[in-house]
C-alpha cells in the first residue's frame, strides 16, 4: 500500500517581474490502488503541480509538503524521487539525441532498480512492452523522442512506465495528439499498470474521451492554481457538458 500526500501545496516560477505563484494551496491524497484525473483550463497549474512533484528545478515550492509512503517527496533528488517510485509522463517530453529508446531505457531501469536487469528477459520485456503498445521493435533503436510523431511519444511514455513499474505515475495529457486507436492502445496500457497492483495513477487531461477507456476514481476541478471542486467521474461528465465557467466566475470573487 503507497500513499503520495500532497498538502497545502504552494509554488513560484521566477518570471521577469520576480516571482509569481502557480500554485496556491494544492492537497491531494493518491492512494494505491487509486486513479485520480485531474481537469482543468489552460494555464491553471495542473503541469506545473506535475512538474513540482517531479522535482523540475524551475518550480520553487514555497510552502506545503508533498510525501510518499511518508517520505518527503521535496527533499529529495530527481533520480531519489525515481527511485522511491515516483514516474512523470511529461505533457511535451524533450528529444534526447543520440541516446536510443533501447539505451534509455535500460539506463533509466539500472538507476531505478539499482542493478542491470538481465539482459535476456529484458530484451523480452522490452519487445512485449512495445508490441503492446503498437511500437514496432525497431523503434527502440531509435533515439528518444527524435522524430518521434505526437503518438510515438506518448506511446514510448506508456511503454516506460511499463517497464519501470513505478508506484505513482503522474500522466500529463496523455491522451493529446492521438488517434482513436492510439488512445485505446494507450488508454490499455495505463490500465494495464493501474491494475498490475498496488498502483496509483495521476492523469491530467483535458478530455473526457480517454476518461471512457480510463475510469477515475475521482475527478478533481482545478482552477487558478487550486483545486476547485472534486468528485466521482460523473463530475467529468458535468464538466464536458458545461465547461469550466462556473468555477472560474467563482474563482475570480
Ligand atoms: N517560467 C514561467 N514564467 C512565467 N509564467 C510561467 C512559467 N512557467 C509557468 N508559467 C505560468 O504558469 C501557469 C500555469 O502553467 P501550467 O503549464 O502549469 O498550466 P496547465 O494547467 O498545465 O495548462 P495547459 O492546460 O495549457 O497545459 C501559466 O499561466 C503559465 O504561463
Ligand atoms: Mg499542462
Amino acid at each position: 500500500m503507497s500513499k503520495l500526500e500532497i498538502i497545502d501545496l504552494h509554488v513560484s516560477v521566477e518570471t521577469e517581474d520576480g516571482p509569481k505563484e502557480i500554485l496556491k494551496g494544492v492537497t491531494l491524497t493518491i492512494n494505491s490502488g487509486e486513479t485520480h484525473a485531474i481537469m482543468g483550463p489552460n494555464g491553471s497549474g495542473k503541469s506545473t503541480l506535475a512538474y513540482s512533484i517531479a522535482g523540475h528545478p524551475r518550480y520553487a515550492v514555497t510552502g506545503g509538503s508533498v510525501t510518499l509512503d511518508g517520505e518527503d517527496v521535496l527533499a529529495m533528488s530527481v533520480d531519489e524521487r525515481a527511485r522511491a517510485g515516483l514516474f512523470l509522463a511529461m505533457q511535451y517530453p524533450v528529444e534526447v539525441p543520440g541516446v536510443s529508446v533501447s539505451n534509455f531505457l535500460r539506463t533509466a531501469k539500472t538507476a531505478i532498480d539499482g542493478e542491470a536487469p538481465k539482459l535476456r528477459t529484458w530484451v523480452k520485456e522490452v519487445n512485449a512492452a512495445l508490441e503492446d503498445l503498437d511500437l514496432d521493435t525497431t523503434f527502440a533503436q531509435r533515439s528518444v523522442n527524435e522524430g518521434f510523431s505526437g503518438g510515438e511519444k506518448k506511446r514510448h511514455e506508456i511503454a516506460q512506465l511499463e517497464l519501470l513499474a513505478p508506484k505513482m505515475a503522474i500522466l500529463d495529457e496523455t491522451d493529446s495528439g492521438l488517434d482513436i486507436d492510439a488512445l485505446k492502445t494507450v488508454s490499455d496500457g495505463v490500465n494495464r499498470f493501474a491494475e498490475g497492483g498496488e498502483k496509483g495513477v495521476l492523469l491530467i487531461t483535458h478530455y473526457t474521451r480517454i476518461l471512457r477507456y480510463i475510469k477515475p476514481d475521482f475527478v478533481h476541478v482545478f482552477v487558478d492554481g487550486k483545486i476547485a471542486e472534486e468528485g466521482g467521474p460523473e463530475l467529468a461528465d458535468q464538466l464536458e457538458a458545461e465547461g469550466y465557467e462556473r468555477f472560474l466566475k467563482a474563482a475570480a470573487v
